[in-house]
């Protein structure tokens, strides 16, 4: 089975080339020039992209379909969650499996692979959250990178569920050093926040908007200079899950420019929502916003300093932390107390498209785009060049962006199980046109031009992953 992808201008992070692309069964063949050789290439499928981006699939490596948390579950099943991403033109995501205090690593993995198995639109892979840095923890982190599983995931937040304290974490990041894995950290000081946010809910504040402001930016900032430090101690590297804040990214910045191997992320709501809009809209709807770090104040400058860190590579990757609960029933849980107000935002949908926005807004170039969004996701979590790369050999996952149409986000047209969107409102001037999953059109059109969902559950296989492509 052949495909042609004519016409089309390829992105890269190298630039962008006038090059046909084909395909043959699950891979990419070869990269033609499109007034010479191709002329001459039969194919089952010829997709024309004429004037339009052909990019490699999205990356997102920051997900949690069906995560447990707060008295419910993130409202994406695998199902759900990884058709969403399709519709968004992202084709591999890594989800977070979940060990918590007193529960064994292996048997929580082998949980998160029942969820998935047979269920996943687009090939997926699986990080390590450990919530219980136990001896028996710390030797099956060693097992887990052999097995592909080569990335961990630590909380300096959220005392009593995930925290790990100081100990803990340099302990993990020692195995790291020896083992090659990657320690990925979210960094809020959690004890301080805890002390703030009850003596707020003490004085009666218990709106959604206080879930931001008891969580001060300096405290991510803090949490992100010891994590710094830990990580030289142990002689580990690091990589900084959720970057909110300027303060945080300072101290990235720092890292890397004393050669360290100090790694960020962002994602999209930290560079489009607020707390004063969004986390403090009228009544209870700012419980959809509720999300750790929390959206930062619009009064000072983070929105622009991560734009200019993706931009200047201080923050190497854009994720969604993809963690989605409904306002019925699931954030309605802290009606009376912001502190029982799930965790997450969904948007596993719309990255691709909110930061192609920033390519439009001037923020990025179409290259890094694709570098932030798929190339370097592929490089830092072990999936290159099978993933996130337009190269024969490659796995076939493309997408055909169309940057003369336009995609408007809302509850009313978006894929996601969700029954409100953080994004409502906002209009992207580009969409997604056509998307292949290992050479199969996941993404196409219908006789009237209408895009349509051609995959099903099942067509996403596992991947296992090698080590991180960033470390010595
Ligand atoms: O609010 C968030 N980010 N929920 C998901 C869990 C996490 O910390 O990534
Ligand atoms: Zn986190
Ligand atoms: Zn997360």
């Amino acid at each position: 089975m052949r495909t042609l992808i004519s016409n089309g201008t390829v992105i890269t992070p190298q630039g962008s080339h006038d090059l046909d692309v084909l395909v043959e069964d699950e891979k990419i063949v070869a990269l033609l020039q499109p007034a010479g050789t191709s002329e001459n290439i039969t194919a089952d499928t010829i997709i024309d992209a004429t004037g339009k981006y052909v990019v490699p699939g999205g990356i997102d490596v920051h997900t949690h379909m069906e995560l447990p948390f707060g008295g419910t579950f993130a409202s994406d099943t695998f199902e759900t969650g990884t058709r969403a991403a399709a519709w968004g033109g992202t084709t591999t995501i890594i989800d977070f499996a979940v060990q918590r205090a007193g529960e064994e690593v292996r048997a929580c993995l082998d949980s998160w692979f029942a969820k998935a198995e047979g269920n996943c639109a687009i090939d997926y892979g699986f990080h390590m959250i450990l919530g219980d840095v136990t001896e028996g923890a710390l030797k099956e982190m060693d097992t887990l990178v052999g097995e592909g599983i080569t990335s961990f995931k630590l909380f300096m937040a959220y005392p009593g569920v995930f925290y790990s304290d100081d100990g803990q974490i340099l302990r993990a990041m020692q195995h790291a050093h020896e083992n090659g894995g990657l320690i990925m950290m979210h960094a809020e000081n959690g004890i301080a926040i805890d002390v703030i946010a009850e003596q707020a809910a003490a004085r009666g504040q218990t709106d959604p908007v206080y879930h931001g402001i008891t969580r001060p930016s300096r405290l991510e900032g803090e949490a992100t200079h010891r994590a710094i430090q830990l990580a030289i101690v142990a002689g580990s590297p690091v990589y900084f899950v959720h970057l909110s804040a300027s303060e945080a990214l300072e101290q990235v910045a720092a890292a890397r420019n004393e050669g360290l191997n100090v790694f960020a992320e962002t994602c999209p709501q930290y560079l489009y929502l607020n707390l004063e809009d969004h986390l403090g809209a009228p009544g209870f709807a700012g419980a959809g916003y509720v999300c750790s770090p929390p959206l930062r104040t619009k009064h000072q400058h983070h929105h622009g300093d991560l734009w200019r860190g993706l931009r200047t590579n201080d923050l190497s990757i854009v994720s969604t932390d993809h963690c989605p609960f409904c306002m019925k029933e699931q954030k309605e849980l802290g009606l009376e107390d912001f502190r029982a107000i799930p965790n997450g935002i969904g948007g596993v949908e719309h990255r691709m498209d909110l930061i192609y926005q920033g390519v439009v807004a001037g923020e990025l170039s179409l290259a890094r785009w694709v570098e932030t969004c798929s190339a370097t996701p592929a490089r830092m979590f072990g999936l290159w060049p099978q993933k996130g790369a337009l190269l024969p050999g490659a796995d076939a996952d493309i997408v055909v962006y169309d940057p003369n149409a336009t995609t408007p986000i809302s509850v009313e047209t978006h894929h996601m199980n969700m029954d409100y969107s953080a994004y409502e409102g906002i209009e992207i001037a580009g969409a997604v046109d056509t998307v292949l999953s290992r050479g199969k059109i996941v993404i196409g059109k219908d006789a009237t031009g209408k895009r349509e969902y051609l995959g099903k559950a099942g067509d996403g296989h596992y991947l296992r992953r090698g080590l991180s492509q960033y470390l010595l």
